[in-house]
């Protein structure tokens, strides 16, 4: 059987793959494989590793209905038409739980190097712009004790809450379409209205999937609800955010801050504005790149395509 694997996995997948006879082809070029390109591609496979984000649209999915299984490089599954793969009877494999560490990792390393001012810091160094101790440079805000506020308590938002709340004794509040019990028992975590979130949060993470509800849920109207001294961290999706609205919401200093792993396109033009502020860090959609997450990520991925390829139900399917 043939699979064809739309960019990289970690060796350990690769190995797996060839060890259960599967023949690989791979898109090895340094550019996303355009959507032309990956319909071609899978002409003749039976399988597709989607790595990266490709549209797997109706077009797509209605071109390659020979495709016994697909399995994602990823947790989030925005980018498949669910509807269609359903009707076309092809099983989509996902990779949760393996990334919610590494995931929760930088959103706490986005939040520190905001309050920090820590990427802001670095470029004034590398432009020689360092020149004698400053007691009184661009000041930062401490974390320590404030209110961290998740929007969306699921696997990734309860780590970065653990975290946080076992580092900085945050007091930790949450809003989700429905309760977390589990979470309230294990860290406390209070159940907030939206409302609620941003009024109170200092620091308000986002851990939500995109879904036609989220999209665009941060808008001007959402930023001038929350205080003017917090921190807007999203290691979700870029479009759960109006980077307009964003933009504007800092330069107006309705809130302090932002960290972004995740944006709208990505990815982001080097002149951006949002690279040029003082308050915020962006990073290029590294939120589980670790050598041991994309390790986990690549087995699952292989148990995913072996059991669909034998017509099985994959350990981890979508829906
Ligand atoms: C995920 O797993 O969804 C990551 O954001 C990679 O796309």
């Amino acid at each position: 059987m043939k699979v064809f694997i739309s960019g990289t996995i970690a060796p350990v997948g690769l190995k797996q793959l060839e060890e259960n006879n599967l023949t690989i082809t791979q898109w090895k070029e340094n550019r996303q494989i355009t959507a032309e390109e990956l319909i071609e591609a899978c002409k003749d496979q039976d399988a597709l590793i989607s790595v990266g984000p490709n549209k797997l649209n109706a077009e797509f999915l209605n071109a390659c209905k020979h495709l016994k299984v697909i399995a994602l490089h990823s947790v989030g599954f925005d980018q498949v038409d669910l509807d269609t793969a359903k009707k076309l009877n092809i099983p989509i494999g996902n990779t949760p739980g393996v990334l919610s560490s590494a995931t929760a990792d930088t959103a706490f390393l986005l939040m520190l190097a905001v309050s920090r001012k820590a990427f802001f810091s670095h470029k004034k160094i590398i432009r020689g712009d360092w020149k004698n101790y400053e007691p009184s440079p661009e000041l930062g805000i401490e974390v320590n004790g404030k209110t961290l506020g998740i929007f969306g308590l699921g696997k990734i938002g309860l780590e970065m809450a653990k975290k946080c709340a076992a580092a900085y004794q945050m007091e930790v509040i949450y809003h989700n379409r429905s309760r977390n019990e589990d979470a309230e028992k294990e860290i406390g975590a209070k159940y907030v209205s939206f409302e609620e979130l941003l009024a109170q949060s200092d620091v308000l993470s986002v851990h939500t999937a995109l879904t036609s509800e989220t999209k665009d849920k941060f808008t001007l109207d959402v930023f001038k609800q929350m205080k003017p001294n917090s921190i807007f961290i999203n290691t979700a999706r870029g479009g759960i955010h109006n980077e307009k609205d964003l933009i504007k919401a800092l330069e107006e200093k309705m809130i302090w801050g932002a960290g972004l792993d995740v944006t709208n396109p990505e990815p982001m033009d080097k002149n951006n504005p949002l690279l040029a502020m003082e308050n915020v860090a962006v990073l290029p959609h590294i939120g589980s790149a670790t050598e041991e997450t994309r390790a986990a990520m690549a087995k699952i991925i292989v148990q995913n395509i072996v059991e669909g390829l034998k017509g099985e139900q994959l350990p981890f399917e979508v829906w």
